[in-house]
Parts: structure tokens; sequence; C-alpha cells
């Protein structure tokens, strides 16, 4: 079957309704931010081609549920075991659409095959629990069986940060608890998450099971009202994700936010480690990573020497071409979202704020900038910068460092460089966020683990164990006369 046809010299990629590959009537032109080359032509689904992924979802779900699991786990193993075959391939892609550095795209690819792995894993232990409930008198022969069922399709609306990875971490889970989904990837990088589809199609999974449907964002919001989607995952910015609750405040909505993340530098860290991991993880996808670090607290009797060191660091990053193996910052994901990074830095500058290193726009890409003396009403501190900025506050105490972190009002992660296991606890019980990171940036993600925030970082948690939570309800039999 021909499937495909030619825009150009370019094969235009079809898009995956219910499990078989279609093509719409427009096209969608993927470019590179790096160079503006076109890297990929997507196909939009017409109104009527979405309508018919929804029903096939819809039709399959009881199927779905009772998939056996060793169906399900086999076809999560054999997208890891794709992926990891053709990594090379999809890093590339990855970083063509995106314009992430090639070493970050392949790190990206190497996450993507463990959350599959993960997900498969977790598929096979995923068996409820029994409850004896004859801990009163009342209840004697009687035992509960507590057991996880699926709500039905969700929704999965990803972003353009980690193309593959963030779509991943919805779409495993969600076909571990035996649900259809349905992917609608950002508008900016289709092709990875098209990609995936491929993939998905290789398996033994029931048609209607998946779909990946790049439709505009103004054709979102028909999706998320349609009441054969009773889950909603969304990644992706405050605004956006509050207005989908908004909009189905009945429906179960899973929100991943921004941040502001902070990282504490306290008195007795190791300040050359520190200097290096916040440099990175500032600057890391130049920035646009929900828990890339945007505001470094730092005790004020090491914060002259941990300045010079972590401008140093900063300093030192290779700045360029994403495609070159050794480029750690490439450009943002458009010349429009460099140029409001610029413009809030400059807003900063002009407040006062003194300019340690960085500053300048090339296209889409911002130099790594450093910020010291910032006013405390500032873009830069209080909003989600999502680009590689750092801003340098210093503070006299631990006490002062964690009411830094908590003033904000975002709350994903943070990260505090001790060694005192004291302050590292009291660090997990003080700080206003979903998880504390000891002795690293509060960049670190290990894909396995909750992951998700509190305060307008969103809701729910993400992590494979946790997503399957996410996508399922407990459903309890009792079973009475029993000899126990
Ligand atoms: C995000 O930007 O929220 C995802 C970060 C990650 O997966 O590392």
């Amino acid at each position: 079957m021909i499937w495909w046809h030619t825009v150009g010299d370019m094969d235009v990629r079809p898009f995956w309704l219910a499990g078989s590959p279609a093509t719409g009537d427009a096209e969608l032109t993927v470019t590179n931010p790096h160079d503006g080359r076109v890297v990929g032509v997507g196909s939009v689904p017409t109104p009527d081609q979405v309508e018919q992924a929804v029903a096939a979802a819809h039709a399959v779900r009881k199927e779905a549920a009772s998939l056996p699991i060793h169906v399900r786990a086999e076809a999560l193993a054999h997208v890891s075991r794709r992926l990891s075959e053709r990594a090379e391939e999809i890093a590339q892609l990855i970083s063509a659409e995106n314009g992430k550095p090639i070493f970050w795209a392949r790190g990206e690819v190497g996450r993507a095959v463990a959350t599959f792995r993960f997900a498969a894993e977790e598929t096979r232990r995923f068996s409820g629990e029994v409850q004896r409930l004859d801990t009163e008198a009342a209840a004697n022969g009687r035992l509960a069986y507590v057991s996880r069922q699926p709500y039905g399709p969700v929704l999965a609306v990803t972003p353009f940060n980690f193309p593959l990875n963030l779509v991943a971490h919805k779409v495993a889970p969600a076909i571990a608890v035996g649900a259809p989904v349905i992917v609608k990837p950002a508008p900016a990088t289709p092709l990875s998450a098209l990609l995936l589809g491929e993939l998905l199609a290789e398996t033994e999974l029931p048609a209607g099971m998946f779909s990946v449907l790049p439709v505009p964002n103004d054709r979102a919001g028909a999706l998320v009202e349609d009441p054969r989607l009773p889950v909603v995952s969304f990644t992706g910015s405050g605004p956006v994700g509050f207005a989908i609750k908004d909009q189905v405040p009945r429906k179960h909505v899973t929100l991943e936010l921004g941040g502001n993340a902070a990282a504490v530098v306290l008195a007795d860290a190791d300040l050359d480690w520190a200097a290096t991991r916040i440099a990175l993880f500032s600057n890391y996808q130049a920035g646009q990573s929900c828990i890339a670090v945007q505001r470094v607290i730092v005790e004020r009797s090491v914060a002259e020497a941990f300045t010079s060191k972590l401008v140093a660091a900063v300093e030192n990053l290779v700045v360029g071409d994403p495609a070159d193996d050794k480029t750690q910052v490439g450009p943002l994901v458009s010349v429009e979202a460099a140029k409001r990074v610029e413009q809030w830095v400059a807003e900063a500058v002009a407040g006062g704020a003194r300019l340690l290193a960085g500053g300048g726009r090339e296209g889409a890409t911002v130099a790594p900038t450093v910020l010291s003396e910032v006013p405390e009403d500032s873009k830069v501190i209080r909003e989600e910068v999502f680009g590689p900025v750092l801003v340098i506050q210093p503070v006299a105490s631990v006490d002062e460092a964690f009411a830094a972190v908590n003033d904000s009002k975002y709350g994903l992660q943070a990260g505090v460089f001790t060694r005192d296991l004291d302050v590292a606890f009291r660090a997990n019980k003080e700080l206003e966020v979903g998880g504390v990171i000891i002795g690293d940036v509060p960049s670190y993600r290990a894909d396995q683990m909750p992951y998700g925030g509190v305060k307008e970082s969103g809701i729910g948690r993400e992590g494979l164990r946790s997503a399957m939570q996410d996508f399922t309800y407990e459903k309890v039999m009792v079973l009475t006369g029993l000899t126990l």
C-alpha cells in the first residue's frame, strides 16, 4: 500500500489513525530552529479523520482493558527494543526538528528506551492486592481484591521540549494499563511522535489502541471536550494547562506544567561540582526544560567564590550548531521564543540587574546568561523563563534559602547542594515542591520515579508506576464466606 505522497522533494509523513498510516488534506512543514531548513513534512488529519480515531479508541476500550498482561508487556518491550535499534536515526530526527544538540537528543532516546522498558516491567507487576477484611468480627471470612481499572482512552497533549520522551511518558503507561491513547504532539515537533507511531504499528496491539494526530492547537479543544476521552494528560504551559482543567472540570486531568526551579548552594557544598552542574543544567536544551535551573540561591559566605566558578563554567559551555557532537547549548525552539527571553533579560537589566555573562542573541540562540542583583519582581525570577538564563540570589542562612525557594508560585523540583543529612531531611520536609534532589540540580529526573509539581506546577504525577496509577481507579471486589 502506498500511503505517502511528496511535497517538493520530501515525502509527506503519514499520521497514525487507529494504528494505521493515513494522510489528511493539509501539510505541516517542520523546520530546524538552528538554520531554518525544512526537516520534514507532516500531514494534518481532517476533522472526519479525528472523529474516526476517537471512535476507534472508544470502540476498543473494553478489549484494551482486557488485553493479557503479556501482550501489553511485549508491545512495550518491542518499542523499547526498536528505539534502541534505531537510536541514532531517532536522535538525529529529534535534534533536527527541535534544535536540541545531538548530545542531548541521544540522551533523550536513551531515556525513552528506558521509559518503555520500565513500562513493560511495571505492567507485569501491576496485579492489584488482596486485603483481609476479618480484622473485625463482622467481616469474618471476607477478603477484598483491590485492582486498578483504566478510566478509558487517554488524550495525550505533548510539548516540544522532549518530543519523544514526554510522549513516551504518556503512551507507555496508557498501554501498560490497557487504555487506548490519542497523541496530539506539539505542532513544532511532531516528527518524533510520528516515528514512535511507526514502532507502535509494528506491535500486536489492536486497531484503535493508538493514534498520533498532529492537529493544530486551535483544534485541540474539541478533543479535550470529547466525552469519549475521559482522561486528558497535558504537558506544557500553565495557562494552557489550567484552561484545559477549567474547560473539563469533571474529567480526569493530569497537568505537568512549568517551574522556575531553584538550586540551593549551602556553605558546606562542593562548590566546583555545584558550579559545573548548575552551569550545564541551566543551559541544557537552551533552558527549555521545566526543571532547568533558573534560580541559584547561595549562602552569602560562599557566594563570591561560588559565583566566579559558576560564571567560568557558564562561559566554558560550547554554544553552536546542534548537529555538532561537541555542542552543549543550541537554539531555542524559535526566533520568537529567543526574542522573548532576550526581552526579559533586558527588562531585568533595565531594572538594575547586573549581567555577569551572556545576554546576547543570534537568531534563535540566546547566549548562556547569568544575572545578579535582579529586582525581586522581575520576570526572570517570578515567571518560567524557559531559556538559558540563571539568576543568582545570595542569602544569609538555610532558613532564608528555603524561604526563597518557596517564594514562588511554582513547585516542581528543587536541588540542594549540601553534605549535611539533617539539612537534607529538612529540605525534604520544608520545600514546597514535588521533588527534592540532594547534592545535585533540580533538573535531575529518573524516568521511573514520580515526577510532578505542586502549586502552579501541575496536578498529578508521571513516572511509570505513578502514571499507571493516575490513568486508573481502584476497584474493590469483596469475596465472602471464605476459609481464611
Ligand atoms: C520537563 O520539562 O518537564 C521534563 C523534564 C525531563 O523529563 O527531564
